[in-house]
């Protein structure tokens, strides 16, 4: 640890150097083997190694490595842009190249701004996103980011945000039962609205899919028409975040189609170009940008490596491996065996839920089934199970403090090439390491 000169971000420990990753498995400098169960932080989908992904971005770097976004566009941008839009929900046509999920998201929301400027709405500024939610680590993202663990610290610094509570049914804010709840919490929307100044509000930002800071929630069936509904009423933008759930995670190109929601904007980041080059993306309709032109005539915004050749080259290879080996179904698919082999887990008596689609699932983990108690949080039982699957050779994904400041799930998000062996072995992993850290672990 201290003779490293990298300053990594987990000062606590030593981390093992990997050295090789092929389809499902990382090998570290010891020679030991790790299923990669989560896909790093569930980014992984088309599996490690591809060598078609390594030969494109080569490919692309030999014969036209960089040029400035506003000064060039290119032949791979553009198609990259095309064959996103085939799979796109309907309102989704146009997309802006950046680097990571965060700054898509802060493009998203600076782009809400300019849109509401251009349609005469200038007092509309404030975004409003959800509790438990997770939408980046810089200051902009961080601020509609509803993890209180990642914000506390950073509070004074942060622009100021709305949030509402989440469609998290086991834990429901409302203290109310689907489906006799009518969705209170989607109706929670209108109130804010109208309780903050509705001429205010430039946009409602949320995860299509609920991701890491609460673990795999599924909104319900209606939620996200009714949200529409209101934003539409408002004069409202909506924009989804699926830097998680997208290209293929859900089941599906995108959660949108679980829901026929038609966004204004869309975020995608992770799975875009599947871990082999940083690249995230913002989706908007073309009529969006026809505002835009006769406003001011651009988009104020800009990053030195947006619309990058190689990473766009890495992103095309993967749309290419998920529509040729027909991988977004096999996520479906597979999900559901997943879902099905994960379910035997809902019995222990410390596991409050199993839940997910597709290949995005979480089990979440409580001290008392019957009143759903979370451990203290010095309990640590998140990363113990991490810690435990991690020295099992099985990586997984810690959510933390989604349940009044405590609250412990791990999620699993493996690539969509992984095998059923290989997922009967990750779920035979937690089963045993279950045993071990939650062993008399409600006393
Ligand atoms: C739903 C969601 N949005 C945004 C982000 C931020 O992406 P990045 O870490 O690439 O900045 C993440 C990252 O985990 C995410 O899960």
């Amino acid at each position: 640890m201290d003779n490293s000169f990298v300053f990594h971000r987990r000062l606590d420990r030593t981390l093992p150097t990997a050295v090789s990753a092929k389809g499902v498995w990382i090998t570290d400098q010891e020679g030991r083997r790790y299923l990669d169960a989560s896909g790093g932080p569930i980014c992984v989908n088309v599996g490690h190694g591809r060598l078609e992904v390594a030969e494109a971005m080569a490919e692309q770097a030999g014969r036209l490595d960089y040029v400035h976004g506003p000064m060039f566009t290119t032949e791979t941008v553009e198609t990259l842009a095309k064959r996103l839009s085939f799979h796109a929900p309907l309102s989704i046509d146009r997309f802006y190249f950046c680097s990571s999920g965060c700054e898509a998201i802060e493009t998203a929301m600076k782009l809400a701004r300019q849109i509401q400027l251009a349609r005469g709405e200038s007092g509309r500024y404030r975004v409003i996103s959800r509790w438990h939610s997770y939408h980046g680590s810089t200051l902009g993202a961080l601020s509609a980011t509803g993890k209180p663990g990642m914000r506390n610290p950073f509070i004074p610094m942060l622009p100021p945000s709305i949030h509402i509570p989440p469609p998290y049914c086991l834990r429901c804010h409302y203290h109310l039962t689907y489906p006799q709840c009518q969705i209170r919490c989607a109706h929670a929307l209108d109130e804010a609205i109208r309780l903050e100044g509705k001429n205010t509000i430039s946009a409602f930002l949320a995860e299509t899919i609920l991701g890491s800071t609460i673990g795999a929630v599924v909104p319900p069936r209606e939620y996200y028409s009714i949200i529409s509904a209101i934003c539409r009423e408002h004069g409202v933008l909506l924009i989804l975040d699926e830097v998680m759930c997208g290209m293929g995670r859900s089941g599906t190109w995108f959660g949108t189609e679980h829901y026929h929601v038609e966004p204004d904007m869309m975020v995608l980041g992770k799975g875009l170009n599947g871990g082999y080059a940083p690249l995230s993306a913002v989706g908007c309709g073309g009529s969006h940008l026809d505002l835009l032109r006769k406003n001011n005539g651009n988009f104020i915004h800009g990053h030195t490596f947006s619309h990058h050749p190689v990473a766009a080259a890495a992103a095309l290879a993967v749309v290419d491996i998920l529509e040729k080996d027909d991988l977004v179904r096999r996520a479906y698919e597979l999900g559901g065996y997943l879902g099905n082999a994960l379910a035997s887990l809902s019995d222990h008596p410390h596991v409050a839920e199993v839940r997910g689609m597709g290949m995005m699932w979480a089990i979440e983990f409580t001290k008392d089934k019957e009143t759903l108690a979370p451990f203290p949080r010095e309990r640590k039982i998140a990363e113990k199970m991490f810690d435990a699957l991690m020295e099992a050779g099985v990586i997984t994904y810690k959510c933390i403090g989604f349940a009044e400041g405590a609250g412990d799930a791990i999620m699993l998000g493996p690539p969509f090439i992984i095998k059923r062996r290989e997922l009967d072995q990750v779920v035979d992993a937690i089963k045993g390491v279950l045993e071990k850290v939650l062993k008399g672990a409600g006393s």
